[in-house]
């Protein structure tokens, strides 16, 4: 039997659990602070990043949020933006005792979206 990447997360609650913790780090992160400081509705954005990761790592819930390209263009996003926010998505991923490789998984599917991320 193969664990999927969903499971290794802890499936839907141990991605809500994550997501809670990147938030929290991004709005205390000076390089990326003002970015989420401006979000009007963080629930729904915590929810789009839950179904985000959910779907994205082979769990049953539809993902209803904007591709990635067009979430973020126009803002100019820069590749140190882009580290702070993985940073901020490592550290919680330790922080929760996820093991190296299930980190490296998360890491190898953030790098293989900058290209529709940084200054889109
Ligand atoms: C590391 C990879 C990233 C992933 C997987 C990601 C994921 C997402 C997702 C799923 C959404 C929701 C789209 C929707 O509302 O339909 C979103 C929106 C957004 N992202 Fe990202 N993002 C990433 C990087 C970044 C970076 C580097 C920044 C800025 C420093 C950023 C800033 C934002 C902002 C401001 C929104 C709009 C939130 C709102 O107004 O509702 N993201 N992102």
């Amino acid at each position: 039997m193969t664990t999927t990447l969903y499971q290794r997360l802890g499936a839907a609650d141990g991605i809500a659990r994550l997501v809670d913790d990147v938030m929290a780090a991004h709005l205390v992160n000076p390089i990326v602070k003002t970015r989420f400081e401006k979000i009007k509705d963080i629930e729904f954005a915590k929810k789009m990043a839950r179904e985000f990761f959910c779907a994205g790592s082979g769990g049953p819930e539809p993902y209803t949020g904007k591709d990635m390209l067009t979430a973020h263009k126009g803002m100019n996003i820069s590749e140190q933006e882009y580290l702070a926010v993985t940073d901020d998505i490592v550290n919680a991923m330790s922080k929760n005792k996820l093991d190296e490789g299930t980190k490296n998984d998360v890491i190898a599917i953030l790098y293989s979206l900058k290209g529709n991320i940084i200054r889109v």
